[in-house]
């Protein structure tokens, strides 16, 4: 049994909570293999509607296992509030979540390190979600960083050299911060962590596959915010792409099944950093307000734009896509013309291949399609589609080169079209 991955092919927000919602019954497991609470990954069903941070989009259902994989980081404050958000909301989540020994922790001084980092950038900051993800995997990767499985071993020592290391950088900064606060709920969080079944998560995986479970990986942001072939500076600090799967929950390259790449019907980013087909003008803002774009993390507008073919075939070939998912649909419905980028030109010279340096002398070459000017938002199956919108979906096809498997008209469950 091989597993398969879902990812995003753009910066993040594609719609990967749901779609793994959607898929959920056909796997046993679902697994986060990186990323943090700066990921908000929204579900609506059943006139309900839920954003998860840490914990994956499989937890609604019944009698799958959920593992926070290795890869990931983990806030106990954040993921103590979001627990409790979900009990509240009558899920119970002890039979079905478990976590990796080896998830590093986000310490409290991580996240005043964050915003210290963006403080001292000015104008030049990345435009974080604020949660401490940077300095988290920077402790990781200088090897330096607590996991989840330290909780159990002389941790009070452990944890108080880290801190003294933090304040060193913080309080050189001209950050005011109150770390006692932040302490005391971030203690209070481990000891919910502590209630949830700690793992060998990489055996666990392997034992699924073993014994012909199926296991479906989640991502969290998308390709072009990838730390080696995203948007850098402008990134996250994980490697959002499939490899991302195998090093994240400890499992082979050639035990990855089908990759799922997930994209909106155009385009959006949060945050800082280059963005070739923004739009800035009537169009864009309609985006916005027709797609709801504003961040589930931290409420800011995204900034919107049209589908960017250039950027998704790159984000296809790194991830060895085999099927696409395309989202929001229905969020063009009222455009009269919709465009698809299919190449850039780059100081005058035409090229369909991302280049180095994605900010300067790069100018978007669209082919432009009528729109469909249609309400998909009821319809649930591909017949019933409107020959425009399959005009659009086979002119992507074609210029990607891998089917669109499931089209998503909304964000409830139901809203979903399977194709193939
Ligand atoms: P994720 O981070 O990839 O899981 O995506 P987010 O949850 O951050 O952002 C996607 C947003 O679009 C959420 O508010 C979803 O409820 C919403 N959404 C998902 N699919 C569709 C769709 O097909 N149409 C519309 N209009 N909204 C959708
Ligand atoms: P999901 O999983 C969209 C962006 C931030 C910022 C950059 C670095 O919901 O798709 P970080 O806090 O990770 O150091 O911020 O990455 N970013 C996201 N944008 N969706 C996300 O997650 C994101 N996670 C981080 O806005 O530009
Ligand atoms: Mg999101």
């Amino acid at each position: 049994m091989k597993v398969d991955v879902i990812l995003g092919l753009q910066w993040g927000d594609e719609g990967k909570g749901k779609v793994v919602d959607v898929l959920t019954p056909d796997y046993e497991m679902v697994a986060r293999f990186q990323g943090g609470p700066n990921a908000g990954h929204t579900l609506e069903f059943e006139g309900k509607k839920f954003v998860l941070r840490s914990i994956p989009s499989g937890i609604f259902q019944e009698g799958k296992l959920n593992l926070i994989g290795n890869g990931v980081v983990i806030d106990p404050a954040l993921f103590q509030l979001e627990v409790e958000g979900l009990e509240e909301a009558g899920h119970p989540l002890q039979e079905r979540l478990c976590i990796s020994k080896k998830a590093h922790l986000i310490l409290p001084t991580h996240r005043l390190l964050d915003a210290a980092l963006e403080k001292a950038k000015g104008d030049a900051k990345i435009g974080t979600t604020g949660r401490g993800i940077g300095p988290t995997y920077t402790d990781k990767i200088s090897r330096q960083g607590l996991r989840v499985g330290d909780l159990f071993h002389d941790f009070e020592t452990k944890y108080r050299n880290a801190v003294l290391r933090h304040k060193e950088i913080l309080d050189r900064s001209d950050l005011g911060y109150d770390l006692t606060a932040l302490e005391k709920q971030w203690f209070k969080g481990v000891e919910k962590l502590k209630e949830f079944r700690i793992v060998d998560s990489e055996h666990l995986v392997q034992r699924y596959l073993r014994e012909e479970r199926k296991v479906l990986a989640e991502g969290a942001q998308g390709t072009m915010l990838d730390v080696d072939f995203g948007s850098y500076p402008f990134v996250t600090s994980s490697t959002t792409t499939c490899a991302g799967a195998c090093t994240g929950l400890g499992v082979a390259p050639n035990q990855i099944g089908e990759v799922f790449g997930i994209f909106k019907a155009y385009c959006t980013r949060v945050g800082s950093g280059p963005f070739p087909t923004e739009l800035l003008d009537e169009d864009g803002q309609r985006m916005r307000d027709q797609g709801n774009e504003y961040g589930s993390v931290t409420g800011r507008p995204r900034r919107c734009g049209w589908v960017d073919l250039v950027a998704l075939r790159y984000a296809i070939r790194l991830n060895g896509v085999t099927k696409l998912v395309m989202m929001k649909s229905d969020v063009l419905d009222t455009f009269k013309r919709v465009k698809a980028c299919v190449s850039y030109r780059v100081d005058g010279k035409v090229t369909d291949e991302l280049p180095f340096n994605l900010e300067t002398n790069l100018e978007p070459i669209y082919v432009e399609l009528p729109g469909w000017k249609t309400d998909l938002t009821e319809m649930r199956s591909a017949d019933e589609l409107p020959d425009e919108f399959n005009h659009f979906l086979a002119f992507i096809e074609k210029e990607l080169g891998v089917p669109i498997a499931i089209v998503s008209v909304g964000p409830d469950r139901s809203q979903t079209i399977i194709r193939t």
